[in-house]
């Protein structure tokens, strides 16, 4: 048999090494590239077509139909909120200009189509606990301003001592998660439909920190519906887009989405049965 001469035994060891370097580049490159996917697999986020994941047939329009597309079922790309999320690009704003600025520190600020909370991002929020966030939503933090969260915990002892297990499945949302939201939205349904149940930046009551989604949605939940419609105002929660009130809202029936108002404004607000921004218009 023939021997290897040293000198093709070192070309050969230079050979493997450079293979072995753009193996290691193609890996890097692709764990660069395929990272949410690969983050998925591991299960921590969901991959993009699960984020999209649309319900079969009927049973989306049904629900669509019905008002009761609960953007928590089909998972809604906010809900990793990253409290320091770079800037991304911002959408057309709405077309009725020009929008009314207010100031979202205020519990009471009106939030609509027709106002605008810029960039405003409140300074005392702190985590939600992971065991009352749904636990399919737990890979991700969710935040609240501190007196909503305190107040939050209180309703779910109260409601737990009702035998009604109440979770969060959205809180904080940021300006800038809010893009990614209505635009992701946008590209699932068309902007006509999306913005029919996601706000635009700086629409969001989600923005002023003192907003939840709890786990309602289209085929359970009504024991939680019932719990909060009943109960939620003694803790100064009130529902914001209540079922036939898009005309007024600008929002589909949308029975999961509580915002913390103070329990003074809250049971008035109860009490007068008004749609929370007709209520907010009326107080100030
Ligand atoms: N789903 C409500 C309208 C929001 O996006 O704030
Ligand atoms: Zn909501």
């Amino acid at each position: 048999m023939k021997r290897r001469r040293p000198l093709t035994r070192i070309r050969m060891i230079i050979r493997v090494a450079v293979l072995s370097l753009c193996a290691l580049l193609v890996l890097l490159v692709s764990i660069y590239i395929f990272k949410p996917e690969l983050l998925a697999w591991a299960g921590t986020e969901p991959v993009e077509s699960e984020k999209l994941k649309e319900p079969e047939g009927e049973g989306k329009e049904a629900a669509v139909e019905d008002g009761l597309l609960s953007p928590w079922r089909y998972p809604d790309p906010d809900e990793s909120e990253e409290l320091d999320a770079p800037p991304e690009e911002v959408p057309d704003e709405s077309p009725e200009r020009p929008l009314e600025a207010v100031d979202g520190s205020n519990l009471l600020a009106l939030v609509t189509k027709q106002t605008t909370l810029g960039r405003y991002a409140p300074t005392d929020l702190e985590p939600i606990p992971a065991e009352i966030v749904h636990p399919d939503r737990r890979g991700s933090k969710y935040y609240l301003r501190c007196e909503p969260l305190g107040q939050l915990k209180k309703m779910f002892a109260a409601a737990a001592e009702d035998g009604v297990q109440l979770t969060v499945t959205s809180a904080y949302r940021s300006y800038d998660t809010q893009v990614s939201t209505f635009n992701d939205w946008v590209s699932l349904d068309g902007e006509e439909e999306a913005q029919r149940y996601s706000a635009r930046p700086g629409q969001s009551e989600h923005q002023l920190g003192t907003t939840l989604d709890f786990n309602i949605d289209v085929t359970a939940g009504a024991e939680q519906h019932a719990w909060l419609a009943d109960n939620a105002h003694l803790y100064g929660f009130a529902m914001s887009y209540p079922e036939g009130a898009e005309e007024v809202t600008g929002y589909r029936y949308e029975p999961w989405h509580y915002r913390y108002i103070g329990v003074e404004a809250a049971k008035g607000w109860k009490a007068l049965g008004l749609p929370l921004c007709l209520y907010l218009q009326q107080k100030r």
